[in-house]
This record gives structure tokens, C-alpha cells and sequence, in this order.
């Protein structure tokens, strides 16, 4: 049988068609924008999702016979608020992970009600990213759209309503709203409280590989496809690319260097940082694990060189980067081009490059650049280390994991092999998975990802390299502590 994987993602949604054995028969994409509406403020039109997918499906199957599909599964962007109203239409367009406009509400959630209150109810602490800091600054600057709220969502769960007509979220995904009990996988009723909800307006809870619903009728006919087409809840992006990677059971690690980055470490059981400087959410794979996010990764890249060096080739910005060079930059950058989220949590971050002479090259930049996001995922590297987990190796994914160059850089800096998997395709393939899990392919996520995922590649560090690295980590670790206060200052 065939099955779909979708990643609907911050830039564009990916489609894939695969066969239960994993072999890709075809992968389509679909761009949108991003809208900025204020400083600071990051939203997207769920209807351009659903104008991606309404689009998209037909596009990839068109060479086969749509009667061998027998599921669709969705990984998404986590933490986006979708607010229905009574009809399911959309109230407003949708708030996404990259916002920052929340500082007030974390702060209220994080110091009125308190760290350890809200870490005890959910597992976490506030992120200005997370979805329930996003309905208190509803709550409070668009009263009446609030009180008009029928459903919350989340941005694949939107799509999945769409499709089949159910509301529903994935624990993967719904951990990253702030209003889940991630130890006991059930909506948080003193939470829902704090944020005046009630638990009616949330969607139904299913794991990952459950199936929802099947195809409504006039959707199946839309796509060409058969309506006893099964769609799986999905997972968030994070835990469908980390299935898609064979990071599941215990002690896998995966790093994604994807618009954020995130290092991704997988558990049976939950397990909470002290500090909630990472993330303990739940894994698709019916676990749970932990997760810390650097908020613009890939993207400071594409930044760099489409916005600043007016060159679409990002590859060609790297090419004369020699061996010779990696090490030795004296130029630093600070990748918080959106605030930054792990392990400092802080807003009013901002990108800086620091450390330029008369000397330094265009080159000297782009390098600074991509060493500088490999710097901020040892930030996260180091509380997992101290947390006692040893992580000896990790897979690596997302689209910065295509330049070999920056897979050597992380490598090192972090002083571990990097896999690679035959078969990247993000979190569209682990979504798929959880689809064939879904129609009895596979007996479990565990089982289905570890017979699909194939080491194609694995970059090894280098001593001499890594030590290097080490020195220059160590300097980098002082720059953020000396521009916090002015960082406030500037953005007050
Ligand atoms: C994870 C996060 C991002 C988005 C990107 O917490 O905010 O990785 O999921 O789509």
C-alpha cells in the first residue's frame, strides 16, 4: 500500500508518497509566505496550509492508482495558535512559534504563578513560542475574538480537521501549548483555569499512530482519493522528523537543522530538567522526550546570504571555506535573530556578529554564521550533559544538514558523529510512518522506524578539530552574558 506524509511547515508544506517498505515514489512542495505585522510578531493564513494541501495531494499522486493509498499522516510546526469560532471558521490568522509578543504573559505565568507551579502542572515552564501564552495575550488585547473561541488548535490539527471533520491534537504536538499534563497525557485542568478555558474548547487527545478519522466525503473527492483513506492525530515536526531518523525508545538524539534547529533526545519516560531550560514533551512513538530549540538555525544562513549577500546560492557561499579555516574565525555570531529559546529564554536577544577587522572576509562571516548556530546547539548540548545523559552519537537532519560543511562544523563542535539516514525526507517521512503504523504495517513507531531508517553517512569529529572547537565554544559562551542587560535596553 501507499502512504502520505505531509510537513506542514513555516515556509512551505512538503509532500511525500512512500510504500510501506519506505521507498519514496514521489515528494512535492508548496511555498507560502510569512507575515511580520509588527516587530517581533511572526503569523501565517491557515487557509495557505490548506490551499498547499488541497493542492498538493493531487499533484503527488497524479501517476498512481489512488485506490493503493491507505493513509495520510501530518507533522507540523508546533506551538502556531489556530482559534476556531462556533461554525470551525477561523477567528484570526494563525500566531506561530517564532512570535515573541508574549514576554508580558510568560512572565506573569513564570513569575505570578511560578516556575515550579506551572513546571508542576505541565512539565514546562512559559516560552514565549508556546500556545497558552498566546491565548493570555488574546485574552487580553483582542477580548472579543477570545470570547468567540469554539476550538483551539494547533497548526496540523487544523489540517486534520479539515480533512476528516474531527478535532483532534497528538501528544507530541499538544505538550508545546503549556496546557497538557505531559507526565499523565491529559489536559491540565488548573491550567486551562489560569488561562480562563475550559477543557470543551480543547481538541480530543490521541497518540501520534491513532487514527482520527477517514476522509470526509467531498475532501476525498477534492483530492482523487478513495474516502476510506485513514488520517492519523500526526506529530509535531520535531517528533515526526525524529521518527523519520530511527530516534525513538530510549537514548536516541536527533539534531534538526531546519528553519529552528532542535536537539531532540528520546526517552521511555518523562523526564524533567530542573532548570526547564529543555523541553519535556511527549514522543510520537508513544514515550516522550526532551528538546532544546534554537530558534533561527537554517534560517540565519538563508538570512545572511539572500537578504544581506544577495545570493540565493547558499552553497556557493560556502565553497571556499577550507578545512584549513575551520577553527581559527575570530568573528562570533549570536544566531538570536528571533529572541532565542534554549537554554537562555530570552525575547529581547538579538544577532550579532562580534569580533570583525580591517582582515576580516565575506567568507570569515558566512563561517561565523554557521558556527555560530552550531555554538548555540552546544548551549543545549551541555544541559543535557549535565543532566547525566551521555549522548555518544546523534543523527542529524533538516535542510543546513545537506551542507557537509556545516555537518562538519556541528560535528565538532559538539564532539560526536553525525548520521545521516539514507532516507531524509524530515518530518514528512516520520508522519508517513505513523501513517503505516496507523493501517497495521508495522506493530509499533519503534519497530516501523528502525526497520526504515538506514545509516547512509556519519561525519566523525576530528581530536585536533574539536579541541579548537573547544577554545572557541569557551569564548563564545561569554558573549551572550555581556549583552543580556543591553539587549533589554535596546529592545525597551
Ligand atoms: C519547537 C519549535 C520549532 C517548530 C518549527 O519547539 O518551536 O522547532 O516546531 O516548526
Amino acid at each position: 500500500m501507499l502512504y502520505i506524509g505531509i510537513d506542514l511547515g513555516t515556509s512551505s508544506t512538503k509532500l511525500l508518497l512512500t510504500d510501506e517498505k519506505g521507498e519514496i515514489r514521489n515528494v512535492v512542495s508548496k511555498e507560502y509566505g510569512l507575515s511580520f505585522p509588527k516587530p517581533g510578531w511572526s503569523e501565517q493564513d491557515p487557509a495557505d496550509w490548506y490551499k498547499a494541501v488541497m493542492e498538493g495531494i493531487p499533484e503527488l499522486i497524479c501517476d498512481v492508482d489512488a485506490a493503493e493509498i491507505a493513509g495520510i499522516g501530518l507533522g507540523g510546526q508546533m506551538h502556531g495558535l489556530v482559534v476556531l469560532d462556533e461554525q470551525d471558521k477561523v477567528i484570526r490568522p494563525a500566531i506561530l512559534w517564532n512570535d515573541s509578543r508574549t514576554q508580558k504573559q510568560v512572565d506573569y505565568l513564570n513569575e505570578e504563578i511560578g516556575k515550579q507551579k506551572i513546571s508542576e502542572m505541565t512539565a514546562n515552564i512559559a516560552f514565549a513560542g508556546f500556545t497558552a501564552p498566546k491565548l493570555l495575550w488574546m485574552r487580553e488585547q483582542e477580548p472579543e475574538l477570545f470570547a468567540k473561541i469554539k476550538k483551539i488548535m494547533l497548526p496540523k490539527d487544523y489540517i486534520n480537521y479539515v480533512l476528516t471533520g474531527v478535532h483532534c491534537c497528538d501528544y507530541s504536538d499538544a505538550s508545546g501549548i503549556l496546557l497538557l499534563d505531559v507526565k499523565n497525557k491529559c489536559w491540565s485542568k488548573e491550567m486551562l483555569e489560569i488561562c480562563g478555558l475550559s477543557e470543551a474548547q480543547m481538541p480530543a487527545l490521541y497518540e501520534s499512530y491513532e487514527t482520527v478519522g477517514t476522509l470526509l466525503p467531498e475532501i476525498a473527492e477534492k483530492l482523487g482519493l478513495p474516502a476510506s483513506v485513514k488520517v492519523v492525530a500526526g506529530a509535531g515536526d520535531n517528533a515526526a522528523a525524529a521518527v523519520g531518523t530511527g530516534t525513538v525508545g530510549n537514548g536516541g538524539c536527533n539534531i534538526s537543522v531546519g528553519t529552528s534547529g532542535t536537539i531532540f533526545i528520546s526517552a521511555k519516560d518523562c523526564r524533567v530538567d530542573p532548570y526547564n531550560a529543555l523541553h519535556a514533551f511527549a514522543h510520537a512513538d508513544g514515550g516522550f522526550h526532551l528538546m532544546g530549540v534554537v530558534l533561527s538555525a537554517a534560517s540565519c544562513n538563508k538570512w545572511l546570504c539572500e537578504e544581506i549577500l544577495n545570493n540565493k546560492d547558499l552553497a556557493a557561499e560556502q565553497k571556499d571555506i577550507t578545512d584549513e579555516m575551520l577553527g581559527r574565525n575570530d568573528v562570533f555570531f549570536l544566531p538570536y535573530l528571533m529572541g532565542e529559546r534554549s537554554p537562555i529564554n530570552d525575547t529581547n536577544a538579538r544577532g550579532t556578529l562580534i569580533g570583525m577587522t580591517m582582515a576580516t572576509t565575506r567568507k570569515d562571516i558566512v563561517q561565523a554564521v554557521m558556527e555560530g548556530v552550531a555554538f548555540a546547539f552546544r548551549d543545549s548540548f551541555e544541559v543535557v550533559k549535565a543532566l547525566g545523559i551521555d549522548i555518544p552519537r546523534s543523527a542529524i537532519c533538516g535542510g543546513g544538514a545537506k551542507s557537509s560543511l556545516w555537518k562538519k562544523i556541528i560535528a565538532n563542535v559538539l564532539n560526536i558523529p553525525l548520521d545521516t539516514v539514507a532516507t531524509e525526507q524530515g518530518p514528512g517521512y516520520g508522519a508517513a510512518m505513523l501513517a503505516m503504523v496507523a493501517c497495521g504495517e508495522y506493530a509499533s513507531v519503534e519497530q516501523c522506524s528502525k526497520t526504515l531508517t538506514k545509516i547512509k553517512e556519519t561525519v566523525e569529529p576530528d581530536a585536533e578539530l574539536a579541541a579548537k572547537y573547544e577554545a572557541k565554544y569557551q569564548k563564545f559562551k561569554k558573549i551572550y552574558p555581556s549583552c543580556k542587560e543591553l539587549f533589554a535596553q535596546l529592545n525597551s
